[in-house]
Parts: structure tokens; C-alpha cells; sequence
């Protein structure tokens, strides 16, 4: 009897998936150019560069027990969650990042063939998702000032499933036009919100809204305000009968112990998290500024802690190695419409000089023809 084969066996969609593009090992990569660990700017995640909040820090330190399964129900996470945001606990689901949560909808909401649409460009989960969940997926493209294309975007949610919104939106920084949101919620599909950045920006957010509003599932993350990244906590907030059956859904043990730990800690330290949020969207500002001020960059307006900037007549990939070899890493795209373009996620005020001053010397390189990149 033949053996069993795992990869001649794969579900058919598996076995072509296309990859997650995921984040450079940047230490390795700047190894290579000579760059020593210790200078390398990682500012390709859209990360906090100030890291965890000192309360957070200190709970990191032993306020948990790493031998025990955190608490299925995570009481004290939603709890906690339940004051900040104002809305009852049982509205309210913890994730392991807003990535597990997104997952999560594919599996509980959509069936092979069912249509999920996005406006892209944006973030790349939802379409890695739909993938991996054999969903149609219709993206809508956002117009040329990255608004999203309304009338386009209302037509084809009829026939959805799910619509996935990040607002503000990842790489193009800006929030979806306020307008849109009630005729989404007539189109018959469940729409959720992705409020990854909305602590950088002044749009208020829907959390309060989707507790009474059943077509509504809003997504926040501790990733990027509360520095927490690397330790996966993300939450949900959606109508009691949603989270219920979400509950029910979820990996029972999805939340580890360091994390809620670190989450609800830094819920009591909103005032300093709140401050280096404030010190990066001054940064963005400073940093599009600046960068207005090279004739070779057009950054966008961003209400966020990242900027998208067009190199008109260059390829991203050219400015990314350029960048790479003096150890700042950044993300760039393949697709046609961000093939010029260069996203930077905002780091200290001496980080974002260090940027600045690069990409003023790349930008010589340039008009002196030594990178070899201007192709049309
Ligand atoms: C729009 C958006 N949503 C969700 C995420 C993922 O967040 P988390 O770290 O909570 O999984 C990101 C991460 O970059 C993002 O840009």
C-alpha cells in the first residue's frame, strides 16, 4: 500500500495559495549589506517603535500565569475592554490579533464560493483569507485619492457575504468616507470594520455602534496603539448574539496568558499610550512635510502612524534596496498601482531623521542616474 502523501493529498486551493507576504527578516537582510543589528530601522509593520506601555511592561514581568490556560471566557480581558470602549462585556471577544478574528469570520461566515470584497489596495489578509476559504473575491479599487469608490463598491456588497473595511485604511492612510457607512448596512452583507489604526486618527469609531447593530463587526487591535505586536492580541466587538456564537466558535485557548496580561494592563495606561500615539501622528505629519519638501516624493495625507509615499517614476523595489543597504527597512508593493510607491511606518523623531536624511541622499543618487531606477 502506497504511504500516504501530504502534498499529492492538499485540498486543490491549498496546494495553489499564493503566500502571505510577510515581514523581512530584516537583521539577517541588513547582516549582508554590513549593517550591524544594532543600526537596523525596522519600519515595514506599521509597529510602535516605542514598544509596550511601562504598566505593560511591568505585568510582562511575572503578573501572569504562563503554567495556566488563560481564561476561556477571558472575564478579565472583556472586562476590561467593556470599560474602555463603553460597551458591555458581552459584545465584546479577545483574539489572538485582529488576524485570528479575521479568520475567525471566514470560517463562521463564509462558505466556498461566497463573495467577500475589499477596496484595494489594502490589507492583504482579507484576500489571503478568501483564498484560503475558496470565497469569490471582488476587490473594488479605491479611486485616484484612495476614497473608496461608493456606488461600485454598494453594487457588489448586494450580492456579498462579507465586506472587510479598513478604516483607516492600510497602506493608503485614510478612513472611509463617513457617508458610506449606513448604505452598507442595507446591502444585505455583513460588514465588517477594521479599526486597526483608529486610535492614531480623529474618525470616531464604530465599536459603540455595532453593539445594537447586527450587520456590524468592528475589529481593533493592541498591535499598533499599545505596541503590542509580537504578542497577538486583538478583539471584536459585535452585537451579545454575535459574540456569542463567536465564542463558541473560537479556539477555546485563542488569548495566551502574557498577552491579556499585557492588554489589560495597558488599558490603565491609556494616558501614556495616548501620548506616543499623539508624538507619532505629529511625526507623520513632520515626516510628510519633509518629504514634500524632495521633488521625487509625493506622500499622501495620512491619519495614521504610517505614510504612503508615490516615487513618481520609480520602482519601489529600486528605493527598498536603496534603503536596505543603509539598514531601513520599509514596504513596498508588486501590484501596478503601488509599484512606485514606498509605505514608511513612523519610528522616533531621531528614527524618522534617519529616513529623511536617506532618502535625501537617495533621491541625489537618483537625479545623478547611479541607482539605475528611473524607468518610466
Ligand atoms: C488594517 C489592518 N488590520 C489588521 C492588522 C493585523 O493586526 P493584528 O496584529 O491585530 O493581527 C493589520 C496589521 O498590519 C492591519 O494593517
Amino acid at each position: 500500500m502506497a504511504r500516504f502523501d501530504p502534498i499529492a493529498s492538499l485540498r486543490p486551493h491549498i496546494r495553489s495559495l499564493p503566500p502571505y507576504e510577510v515581514l523581512a527578516d530584516a537583521v539577517s537582510i541588513a547582516a549582508e549589506h554590513g549593517v550591524p543589528a544594532d543600526q537596523v530601522l525596522q519600519l515595514d509593520g506599521n509597529e510602535n517603535p516605542y514598544g509596550p506601555s511601562p504598566k505593560a511592561l511591568e505585568a510582562l514581568r511575572g503578573k501572569y500565569a504562563a503554567e495556566r490556560y488563560a481564561d476561556a471566557t477571558q472575564g478579565r480581558l472583556r472586562a476590561a475592554l467593556s470599560a474602555h470602549l463603553g460597551v458591555p462585556a458581552e459584545c465584546i471577544v479577545g483574539g489572538a490579533g485582529s488576524d485570528e478574528l479575521i479568520d475567525l469570520i471566514f470560517r463562521m461566515w463564509v462558505a466556498p464560493g461566497d463573495r467577500v470584497v475589499t477596496c484595494g489596495p489594502t490589507f492583504g489578509m482579507y484576500a489571503f483569507d478568501a483564498g484560503l476559504h475558496e470565497a469569490e473575491f471582488v476587490d473594488v479599487p479605491r479611486l485616484d485619492d484612495w476614497s473608496v469608490d461608493g456606488p461600485a463598491l454598494l453594487e457588489v456588497a448586494r450580492d456579498a457575504k462579507v465586506v472587510f473595511l479598513a478604516t483607516p485604511n492600510n497602506p493608503t492612510g485614510n478612513s472611509l468616507q463617513a457617508e458610506l457607512v449606513e448604505p452598507l448596512l442595507d446591502s444585505g452583507a455583513l460588514i465588517v470594520m477594521d479599526e486597526a489604526y483608529i486610535e492614531f486618527a480623529e474618525t470616531e469609531s464604530l465599536a459603540a455602534r455595532a453593539v445594537s447593530e447586527p450587520a456590524l463587526i468592528v475589529l481593533r487591535t493592541f498591535s499598533k496603539w499599545a505596541g503590542l505586536a509580537g504578542l497577538r492580541i486583538g478583539y471584536g466587538v459585535a452585537a451579545a448574539e454575535t459574540i456569542d456564537v463567536v465564542m463558541r466558535a473560537k479556539q477555546p485557548y485563542n488569548t495566551g496568558a502574557a498577552s491579556e496580561a499585557a492588554a489589560i494592563a495597558s488599558l490603565n495606561d491609556v494616558e501614556e499610550l495616548d501620548r506616543r500615539a499623539a508624538i507619532l501622528r505629529a511625526e507623520c505629519e513632520r515626516m510628510v512635510a519633509a518629504l514634500r519638501q524632495q521633488e521625487w516624493l509625493e506622500p499622501y495625507p495620512s491619519e495614521t502612524n504610517f505614510v504612503l509615499v508615490r516615487a513618481a517614476g520609480h520602482q519601489g523595489a529600486d528605493v527598498n534596496e536603496a534603503l536596505r543597504r543603509r539598514g531601513i527597512f520599509i514596504r513596498t508593493y508588486g501590484n501596478e498601482q503601488l509599484r512606485d510607491c514606498i509605505r514608511i511606518s513612523m519610528g522616533t523623531p531621531e528614527q524618522n531623521d534617519r529616513v529623511i536624511a536617506a532618502l535625501a541622499e537617495i533621491g541625489n543618487e537618483l537625479s545623478a542616474g547611479e541607482l539605475g531606477a528611473a524607468s518610466g
